[in-house]
C-alpha cells in the first residue's frame, strides 16, 4: 500500500482534528527579514530539547530560512488572530510583513515580533526534504522568552485564512543563476 491509497478526505479530518495552536516562524538572512504562519510544528525531543518545524517550499519564509541557521518561534495566543492573519496570507515575496509592527532583532538579525510574548529562538540542526511539499527543520532551542499562551490560537480559528502561497507553488526561476 502507498498513500496513493489513502482517502484524503479522512487523513485531513484525522489530521485537523488536533486542531494544532499556531505559530509564527521569523527568520532573516542579513538582507531580507520574512515570516509565515505554521501549523506544522511539535517538541521532537526532550532530552536535548529539540522543536521542528515544517516550512512549505513555496514560502519566502522557507527559501530566507535556508540561508540562515536562526528562527525564531512566536507562540500564538488568542488574542493574536490579525497578526496571525497577515503573516498567513500575505508574502514576504511582495510585502514587508514587519512594516508597522512593533518588531526587536534577536540573533543574527532575525526579527521578534514584541506583541507575542512566549518565544523559542532556535538554531537550525538538520534539515529533511523527503520530497513532500513541506522541509523538515529540527532545531536547538537556544533562548527561550516569556511563558506559554493562557489559550492557544488554534488551526479552526485560522480556517478562513487563504495563505500567500499554495503548497503547490514553486519559486521562479529556482536559482539566480537559471535566470540568466
Ligand atoms: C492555517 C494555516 C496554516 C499554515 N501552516 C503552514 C505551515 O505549517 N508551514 C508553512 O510553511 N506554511 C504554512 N502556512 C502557509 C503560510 O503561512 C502562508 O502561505 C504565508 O502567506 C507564506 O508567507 P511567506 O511567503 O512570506 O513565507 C499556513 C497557512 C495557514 C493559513
Amino acid at each position: 500500500m502507498s498513500s496513493d491509497d489513502i482517502s484524503t478526505g479522512d487523513f485531513d479530518a484525522l489530521a485537523a482534528a488536533t486542531d494544532a495552536a499556531m505559530l509564527i516562524v521569523t527568520t532573516a538572512d542579513g538582507e531580507e527579514r520574512g515570516g509565515c504562519l505554521v501549523g506544522f510544528h511539535s517538541q521532537s525531543s526532550i532530552d536535548p530539547p529539540r522543536y521542528s518545524v515544517w516550512l512549505s517550499k513555496a514560502n519566502h519564509t522557507y527559501r530566507l530560512a535556508l540561508r540562515t541557521d536562526h528562527l525564531v518561534l512566536h507562540f500564538l495566543g488568542e488574542e493574536h488572530r490579525e497578526l496571525a492573519e497577515l503573516f498567513g496570507t500575505r508574502t514576504g515575496d511582495d510585502t514587508d510583513k514587519f512594516a508597522g509592527l512593533a518588531t526587536g532583532t534577536g540573533p543574527h538579525g532575525v526579527p521578534v515580533l514584541l506583541d507575542v510574548p512566549g518565544r523559542l529562538v532556535v538554531r537550525r540542526l538538520a534539515l529533511l526534504d523527503e520530497g513532500g511539499d513541506h522541509v523538515c527543520l529540527t532545531t536547538e532551542p537556544v533562548r527561550v522568552d516569556g511563558g506559554a499562551p493562557h489559550a492557544p490560537l488554534r488551526l479552526s480559528a485560522c480556517c478562513d485564512f487563504t495563505p500567500g502561497h499554495s503548497n503547490d507553488e514553486r519559486h521562479s526561476p529556482p536559482t539566480e543563476r537559471a535566470a540568466d
